[in-house]
């Protein structure tokens, strides 16, 4: 079989990129690119993506890419030595959860979320308090310390089957707000709430995709479960960013308009030239500040490592396996 020369491979991977990527930006990817896969196999590595990783990460050198439950499952199954987060710090918090022996590693520790950030395990404690006998749901969107005062987890990909499965007319749904009251229009079930909300998300408005649809006639609006109510109501389909790919995948043509945040739309439509992406732009700060370069940086040195104290883990593990076991 021939095997490609570097220069080969180089224009390969550069055709994955080449419709948003500009050349001379690709110039100065391309070092960082061969010095992640040489580090991932001296390591024994593998890198996980979220969908929201800017094209270079996720179509160039990620080896499994997804939303936030995909993640969980591919790090629960991983049998690499190491795991480098490309997303948020829940995400990487989430895989040591599931997968303790492996060594952990994200790029910046900065890399946090405005949801997980909005609730404390003494907050859980206090509605538990307030509300003896309802089940705590938890977005994954969440630290292990919150995680391991929880009965479950669930993420956007999973929220209504996850609630469904309790068997209660009343949950507590914590902590983004929007997801609850979307799960409650969705399900029936009463939803005591939490006052968080994703900083992305939360800023789209009604009046915009309806200002978007009427310029763009025919358009389909896919709307990801932490925008606000209102804006899930004037769409066409909510869902988590997997769910959108799947959505897309299936509509192979026309106008799209991913209400989410703007890598997501980028990396789609590298993989669908027929559809017309129209693009609002909120962009996370959170996952923007994972680089190339960083993660370069994290396998050089193996930093940042995530740890999590192996009590604290288990307890946090047990809302997270019974939430993947729906
Ligand atoms: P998904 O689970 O849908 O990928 O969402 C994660 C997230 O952080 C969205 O803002
Ligand atoms: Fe958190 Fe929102 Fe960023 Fe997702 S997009 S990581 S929910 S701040």
């Amino acid at each position: 079989m021939n095997q490609l020369g570097p220069r080969q491979a180089a224009d390969r991977l550069y055709d994955r990129v080449r419709h948003l990527v500009p050349e001379m930006e690709w110039a100065t990817f391309l070092d960082d690119i061969r010095a992640i896969e040489e580090l991932k196999r001296q390591r024994n590595a593998i890198i996980l993506a979220h969908n929201y990783q800017t094209p270079e990460i996720f179509h160039c050198v990620a080896d499994i890419r997804g939303d936030s439950l995909a993640l969980a499952r591919e790090a629960q199954e991983a049998s690499a030595d190491v795991i480098v987060m490309a997303g948020v710090h829940f995400m990487a918090e989430t895989a040591k959860m599931l997968n303790p022996d492996s060594t952990v590693l994200i790029p910046d520790m900065r890399a946090g979320c405005s949801l997980a950030d909005s609730i404390t395990a003494a907050d859980v404690r206090l509605l538990r308090e307030r509300h003896p006998g309802v089940p705590v749901v938890t977005y994954v969107n969440t630290s292990a310390e919150v995680k391991a005062e929880s009965d479950i987890c669930c993420t956007s990909g999973n929220a209504k089957r996850v609630v469904e499965s309790l068997g209660t007319d009343r949950v507590i749904m914590i902590p983004d707000e929007f997801l609850a009251r979307n799960i409650e229009a969705e399900t029936g079930i009463q939803m005591i709430t939490w006052p968080g909300h994703c900083e992305v998300h939360e800023r789209f408005t009604p009046q915009e995709i309806t200002r978007m649809r009427e310029d763009n006639p025919g358009v389909v609006v896919l709307a990801h479960p932490e925008c606000p109510p209102e804006v899930v109501a004037v769409s066409d389909f909510s869902g988590s960013t997997a769910m959108m790919s799947d959505y897309v995948q299936a509509h192979d043509g026309g106008k799209v308009l991913l209400v989410t945040e703007c890598s997501m739309s980028d990396n789609l439509a590298l993989l669908h030239p027929k559809i017309d992406f129209v693009r609002p732009c909120n962009m996370c700060p959170h996952m923007k500040r994972i680089t190339l370069s960083g993660l370069r940086h994290a396998l050089e040195t193996m930093t940042h490592e995530v740890t999590i104290d192996p009590a604290l883990a288990a307890r946090g593990r047990r809302a997270v396996e019974r939430m993947l076991a729906i």
